[in-house]
């Protein structure tokens, strides 16, 4: 073995070192999600603080910073030693500006910035419930102060948001996203307009009494025709759905269970359980190398919308899930027809809440934040004026407007949490997954043959060769073109939508 390849070995076994403990992290968070009893909130703040600070401890120390000198000079990126593969001279550029992330902050301002969005939760929450923005808006207004702060900090070529936006989705710009974004728009308005014209779709169906046992053998089945296993996993219920994976071999999900509606419980199954698939997709071999770690927040989210809409809001996939459906609620679905409850499921209608919004409406909410973002870096936007710009753009984009703050601009928590740049990541993950979907179908011309047969691991395959082995090798958009072979682009999503929606409403 050459020097540079032990070097690298090294620096390996550190990094996997951190990587553990971020697992133990993890696996502390899924249990207060899940299972803990409630008393427990107190210590296992502790837990958290504790472990979290060992984890900082590690990853900003002299042993990490001193491995990784020896292969790559911190200050320029440059290379030092030669021998190293294609794919360990990118781990070491990933290692590199996580390390630069970690201690270009002061421990004092990391220290307030935590500090504030303790607080800052608390006064959201309220607010929240209240209807009372300016209850939240001090905070907000700090918080936007700190962004600002940790902008510079971390530093940037053209746009404080970059710096914000990097944490996310390394390799995207503002500039470029602004670009991307207002062609989302455009192709995206004027077929919502004819949406809106069209004869309304019936969605009735889709109401009812659906005790959770049934719901719940249905995700079971589903997950299994996925190619989830369960030797490597887990599916409970928590009140907000998420995945939480420390290691290929244990990674996680929960779902909500609604009794009067059975496709929030569907549709978040094949979210989670997307986001869950890569993670166990990742090569086990790499574990604790950016080369085992999902590309970015962007392509994690093109993983459970691919399975969550592409799939799942599918003819092909109802052919074969609508019969299961049927004999677990045989009273309220026998009498409703595939091409009826296809409809149904995809049914456009603008509403207030980005969390449930369809298919085509979605994006326009991820727009709106990120305006609002970037107005808000900028210093273009000040925080008292939020409600009415928030109000005026929701009006503008989805032709409705919140008659409270309540179910407007205060019904996100990330703001709360400090988390500016991340909103944009939903919408690639769509634009991602619909360019991965077009170059999937050229490679299986009968994929919805199979499908409908309920055939469907065969796409966790594909999704698995072309962009979980690759970790973090690409950023989201050199991933995409090196999956398809083309440059990203959100065409492929928007010829999806007007393919989709010219069917389903007859336009
Ligand atoms: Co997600």
């Amino acid at each position: 073995m050459s020097q540079a390849q032990k070097d690298y070995a090294k620096l390996h076994a550190i990094s996997k070192d951190i990587k553990t403990l971020r697992g133990i992290a993890s696996l502390l968070s899924w249990d207060q999600e899940t299972v803990m009893p409630p008393e427990a909130a107190g210590v296992r703040a502790e837990h958290l603080k504790v472990i979290s600070g060992v984890i900082h401890k590690h990853s900003t120390s002299l042993k990490f910073s001193s491995a990784l000198a020896k292969l790559i000079d911190i200050d320029t990126g440059k290379p030092v030693v030669n021998g190293l593969k294609h794919p360990q001279k990118a781990a070491l550029k990933v290692w590199r500006r996580e390390y630069k992330r970690d201690t270009a902050l002061p421990k004092e301002f990391v220290e307030s910035f935590a500090k504030l969005t303790s607080e800052s939760i608390h006064a959201w929450n309220a607010a929240k419930k209240d209807n009372a923005f300016t209850r939240f808006s001090p905070y907000l207004e700090k918080i936007i102060h700190l962004c600002r702060k940790k902008a510079d900090y971390i530093g940037y070529n053209t746009h404080p948001y970059d710096a914000l936006l990097e944490e996310f989705e390394p390799g995207m710009s503002t500039k470029e996203l602004k670009k991307i974004f207002n062609q989302v728009k455009k192709g995206t308005l004027p077929l919502l307009e004819k949406i809106n014209k069209a004869n309304p779709v019936d969605d009735t169906f889709l109401y009812g009494n659906f005790p959770k046992q049934k719901q719940l053998a249905i995700s079971e089945i589903l997950l299994d025709r996925m190619g989830y296993k369960m030797s490597r996993g887990r599916l409970d219920e928590s009140s907000h759905p998420f995945s939480s994976s420390c290691h290929p071999h244990d990674s996680r999900i929960t779902t909500r269970l609604d009794t009067k509606s059975f496709m929030s419980n569907i549709r978040t199954i094949l979210h989670e359980g997307g986001h869950s698939l890569y993670e166990m997709g990742l090569p086990l071999e790499e574990y604790g190398s950016p080369l085992g770690e999902a590309a970015s927040f962007g392509v994690h989210e093109s993983q459970s919308r691919w399975w969550e809409t592409l799939i799942g809001l599918s003819k092909p996939f109802w052919s074969y899930t609508l019969p299961l459906l049927k004999e677990k609620f045989p009273k309220q679905l026998d009498s409703v027809s595939l091409k009826r409850f296809y409809k149904g499921i995809n049914k456009v209608e603008p509403s207030l809440i980005r969390v449930e919004a369809d298919e085509l409406t979605y994006n326009l909410h991820i727009i709106l934040r990120f305006e609002i973002e970037i107005a808000l870096i900028e210093g273009t936007l000040s925080v008292r004026d939020i409600p009415d710009v928030w109000n005026q753009k929701m009006e503008e984009l989805l032709g409705i407007c919140p008659d409270s703050n309540t179910t407007g601009c205060l019904q996100d928590i990330h703001w709360s949490l400090g988390v500016f740049g991340y909103f944009p990541t939903y919408s690639l993950g769509n634009l991602y997954a619909a360019q991965l979907f077009e170059a999937f179908k050229e490679d299986h011309p009968h994929f919805e043959h199979e499908v409908a047969q309920g055939n469907i691991s065969f796409i966790k395959d594909w999704l698995a060769s072309r962009v979980h082995r690759h970790g973090q090798r690409y950023t989201g958009p050199e991933l995409i073109k090196k999956a398809t072979g083309k440059p990203f682009s959100p065409k492929p999503f928007l010829a999806h939508l007007d393919d989709k929606y010219s069917a389903i409403y007859a336009l």
